[in-house]
């Protein structure tokens, strides 16, 4: 499509001599649209080219050839040029992509032939799905959907937490207790209870802890009765979770947790072993970082059971043999930024090709907090993911009930509205900040929430319901679309492909996030100025047109999030 950052930047070029694509970064868009549809600061250029800023956007104004058709004035002030679009071009180019692509409007191939794994979710087997485990699921399931949408080959792994000493002790828990438990019925919370049990006799007794260690031991080994036990945890936990991700409408393309990589450690072991750099410490191999300024990183324990970095290591050299993955990105929280470090470090003595070792990337978020305080395992206020979606879904039921008693369909409905919330809170904000979780922001249907976007979309389709028809493109006169806020919603329209791009360089959901409140914004400033059902034809033509628009851009983008749209609310 028409693109106008691309067109400016073409034309400075010519006249400063400074590559195109450098200059692209430099354009901005102004928050204040007296200044412009974008805006172009001479200030970076002054020492290079040794005048004052001003002076420059004036040498570059004057010499400045751009084609009218698509920017109609250019004006100084201070060091800024700024652009004026023409904005019935804009609003033809905007609508006529929108009728080619309709719900894949904003859909691009820009990642064509480039493979992108994304690890998302990764919860530990035999342990509650908690609400920080959410942020990974809903942050990475909503970047493996939009890298998608841009054409990129995506692989969504869940790297589950299968593997390790804790399965040891579980094993014995279970072995000592388990008929005392209702593993079957209830399997993560029973299977938890054990491991506290356990792990509380592991921290009196180091004779017990030293059994659980070869439990793993055996495990990784193949002994039958370990895997037996183990396997059966593993599907039971599966189930639970599963659920979850239907609720989240989460897919993975593989499962390949830790465990999968356990006749793959040897391979790891023996590379770096001939880099000359694992060294013996206590019994254990370790590498060594400290010109890195980290703690080492323990590759062998002592028994010889391999450990979570180990597993990391086997991960990278097999998915970059079985993906030859351009990007491999982690959507893990940022309590593990020392540990991914550690990883890619050592990673780059497993003798892979560089492109790799670019391609490694921790995405990291900040921590859940409760408006009532934080949330805390050990005195047993960790809530569990389940129960916080249902009771989002009761919520939202509550609340639909006061607003609209007569509603149909009211409990499918509130199912999307308090997931819909949910996911949108999560993604609301920059990933790394933490996050507050509150019942009363994040279901308010007025404020800046999941519900507040699908409010807006009820309202588009039931604006286009009363109407009873869709008009087609070409029955829209674009003349009937020049006041301010029809221009400023096709405008926010025009922006939707360059914002999901945006998303996947920062890999920032909440870039989306943020855009799908402006557009609604828009889309609602529009509607309080304008009737759109009127006596005149073509003016109901033209306003409906973009409200249909509006609507399906607000489904796409709810989507690429995870957020379902209901149709009425
Ligand atoms: N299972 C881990 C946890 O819950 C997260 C796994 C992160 N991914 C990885 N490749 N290490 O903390």
């Amino acid at each position: 499509m028409l693109d106008l950052k691309d067109i400016i930047a073409k034309a400075i070029s010519k006249v400063i001599n400074i590559n195109e694509k450098e200059l692209e970064d430099f354009i901005e868009i102004p928050k204040d649209t007296t200044m412009g549809d974008y805006a172009f600061p001479c200030f970076r250029l002054a020492k290079e080219l040794r005048k004052a800023p001003p002076a420059i956007a004036n040498d570059i104004k004057e010499n400045l050839e751009i084609d009218d058709k698509y920017i109609n004035k250019v004006e100084i002030v201070g060091g800024y040029l700024n652009f004026f679009v023409n904005n019935s071009i804009l609003v033809e180019e905007v609508l006529k992509e929108f009728e080619n692509k309709n719900e894949n409007y904003g859909a691009s191939n820009i990642g064509e032939g480039k493979n992108i794994v994304i690890e998302y979710s990764s919860p530990n087997i035999a342990k509650p799905f908690h609400i920080g485990h959410l942020r990974s699921t809903v942050i990475g399931g909503a970047l493996y959907k939009i890298y998608k949408f841009l054409g990129y080959n995506t692989i969504g792994i869940n790297h589950l937490g299968d593997y390790g000493t804790q399965f040891g002790k579980i094993i014995e828990g279970y072995k000592r207790w388990g008929e005392e438990y209702k593993v079957e019925e209830n399997p993560i919370d029973e299977l938890t209870k054990i491991y506290v049990r356990i792990n509380k006799l592991c921290e009196e007794d180091e004779e017990i802890l030293n059994i659980c260690r070869d439990n793993f031991k055996k495990l990784e080994d193949g002994d039958e009765y370990c895997t037996n036990i183990w396997q059966k945890f593993r599907t039971l936990s599966l189930k639970e979770f599963q659920r979850i991700y239907n609720m989240l409408n989460i897919e993975f393309d593989y499962w390949n947790g830790e465990a999968f990589y356990s006749d793959k450690m040897t391979e790891v072991v023996q590379k770096l072993e001939k880099t000359g750099k694992l060294i013996e410490s206590e019994g254990a191999k370790i590498i060594d970082l400290q010109a890195q300024n980290m703690s080492p990183c323990i590759v062998q324990k002592t028994n010889g059971s391999t450990t979570y970095a180990t597993r990391d290591l086997a991960a990278i050299l097999y998915r970059a043999r079985t993906y030859d993955f351009d990007k491999d990105i982690y959507v893990v929280a940022y309590e593990q930024n020392l540990h991914f470090k550690q990883v890619f470090e050592v990673a780059k003595l497993l003798g892979i090709d560089e492109k790799y070792i670019n391609g490694l990337e921790h995405v990291p978020f900040g921590m859940v907090r409760l408006k009532e305080g934080k949330m805390s395992t050990r005195e047993g206020t960790l809530i569990k993911l389940e129960d916080l979606l249902n009771e989002a879904i009761t919520r939202a039921l509550k609340v639909i009930e006061e607003k609209n008693p007569d509603l149909e369909e009211k409990e499918e409905v509130a199912k999307k509205v308090g997931i819909g919330a949910v996911i949108f809170n999560d993604l609301a904000n920059s990933r790394i900040k933490d996050e507050i979780f509150d019942w009363d922001t994040m279901l308010n249907f007025q404020g800046e929430t999941g519900p507040y976007i699908q409010y807006i979309y009820v309202r588009t389709k039931s604006v286009i319901e009363k109407a009873g028809y869709v008009p087609e493109f070409k029955d829209v006169d674009i003349t009937k679309l020049e006041d301010n806020q029809s221009v400023e919603t096709i405008k926010t329209i025009y922006n939707f492909e360059n914002i999901l791009k945006q998303v996947t360089e920062k890999n920032e959901p909440s870039i989306l996030s943020r855009y799908l409140i402006e557009l609604s914004q828009k889309f609602s400033s529009f509607y309080t100025a304008n009737k759109i059902i009127t006596e005149e034809k073509d003016l109901q033509d033209a306003r409906l047109y973009i409200t249909y628009a509006v609507g399906t851009i607000l489904k796409t983008g709810a989507e690429l999030l995870g957020i379902q749209m209901p149709n009425r609310m």
